[in-house]
């Protein structure tokens, strides 16, 4: 199988990459390097450097290759930096996604698609754990970005039912590779874990946005799903609509929610450093609980995540960013 993954130059898709490799797909990787790295692209995939946004760099790849399917997690990721800058994150997000959608379906003849999805498509869900069908509310730019999307590949099998897709709607993506080589390294860094592990390795202080949240301890409460397992979702569903077809959505988590102090405890558990907590007023666009209802990906892709421990996930990130 020949698959393109959009933004495997990021955390998630240079492991999806190397996920694909180890099980013997040849993959193209095709990302701006804006918010990537060069270094995290597996040495086996082909890298072509490009932008969703630029028509040219996208009828290139597309003439020049014939794709199975498409795994775009291109993208800009940041729900704080979203609520700053909307325009900036619908050009990227939506436009870009549509302008590749586009030229995959009319110039790559490409009909299967993965999407990197969120759960901040849900906002401030009604009920906890969320299932996929819980109406959709969006509280920050980024995540109408992804909902606008998810609605675009909609739009696209309406049109022409031979397209087959699924939405991977992802809870917090997570930790490193086992042995240290691959992991998150964000620039803006939005994420508590590795802002956390950041803070142990200099001792310095870590800012904890909001502490009064109605939760068992006044902070966030989030689902982590460890990337290695994240990745693997990927496969199950590629796998799904490429023997049957059709349309999916799923939430990918583990079902299970801890607040942000139970994060940062752990952090400074496998760390052994007690670093400063400073308590700071809630950040724009963070909803107070989000935990996935895994039944629909566990009964029907038999996902089972291997690796989202709370513990591994911590020493796994504490492993990689040591190095
Ligand atoms: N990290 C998470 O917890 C999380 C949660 C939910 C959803 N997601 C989604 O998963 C995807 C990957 O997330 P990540 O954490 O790996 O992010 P990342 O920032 O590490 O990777 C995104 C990659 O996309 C590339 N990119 C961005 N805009 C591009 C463009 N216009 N053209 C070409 N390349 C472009 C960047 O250079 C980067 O390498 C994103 O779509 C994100 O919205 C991530």
């Amino acid at each position: 199988m020949k698959i393109l993954v959009t933004g495997g130059a990021g955390y998630i898709g240079s492991f999806m990459v190397k996920a694909l490799l180890d099980k013997g797909d040849s993959v193209v990787v095709f990302d701006n390097l804006k918010r990537g790295d060069r270094k995290a692209v597996d040495s086996n995939a082909l890298f072509i450097e490009g932008d969703i946004l630029n028509k040219e760099d996208l009828v290139a790849l597309f003439s020049n290759n014939d794709f199975d399917a498409v795994m775009h997690f291109a993208g800009l990721i940041s729900v704080e930096e979203s609520s700053k800058n909307p325009q900036l994150y619908f050009e990227n997000n939506v436009n870009g996604s549509k302008y590749l959608f586009d030229a995959a379906y009319s110039i790559g003849k490409v009909k299967n698609f993965i999407f990197s999805s969120t759960a901040a498509v849900y906002g401030n869900p009604m009920q906890i754990p969320i299932p996929e069908d819980h109406a959709t509310n969006p509280t920050s730019p980024y995540g109408e970005t992804k909902l606008m999307t998810e609605q675009n590949l909609k739009n696209m099998r309406e049109k022409d039912n031979s397209v087959n897709f699924s939405i991977l709607r992802y809870f917090n993506a997570c930790g490193a590779a086992l042995d240290g080589s691959l992991g998150e390294n964000h620039d803006p860094e939005t994420h508590i874990i590795p802002l956390a592990i950041k803070a142990a390795g200099s001792n310095s202080e870590f800012k904890l946005y909001g502490i009064d949240y109605d939760t068992s301890d006044g902070t966030c409460v989030r689902d982590y799903i460890h990337v290695i397992d994240l990745v693997e979702s990927h496969v199950l569903a590629l796998n799904k609509i490429l023997s049957e077809g059709g349309e999916s959505c799923y939430n990918v988590g583990t079902g299970e929610g801890f607040t942000n102090r139970q994060v940062i405890e752990m952090v400074k558990r496998v760390s052994g450093v007690d670093f400063p907590v400073l308590e700071v007023e809630r950040r724009e666009g963070d909803s107070t609980e989000l935990v996935a209802d895994v039944r629909k990906i566990k009964n029907e892709l038999g996902f089972a995540p291997k690796y989202s421990e709370l513990q591994t996930i911590v020493e796994s990130a504490w492993k990689w960013h040591s190095k």
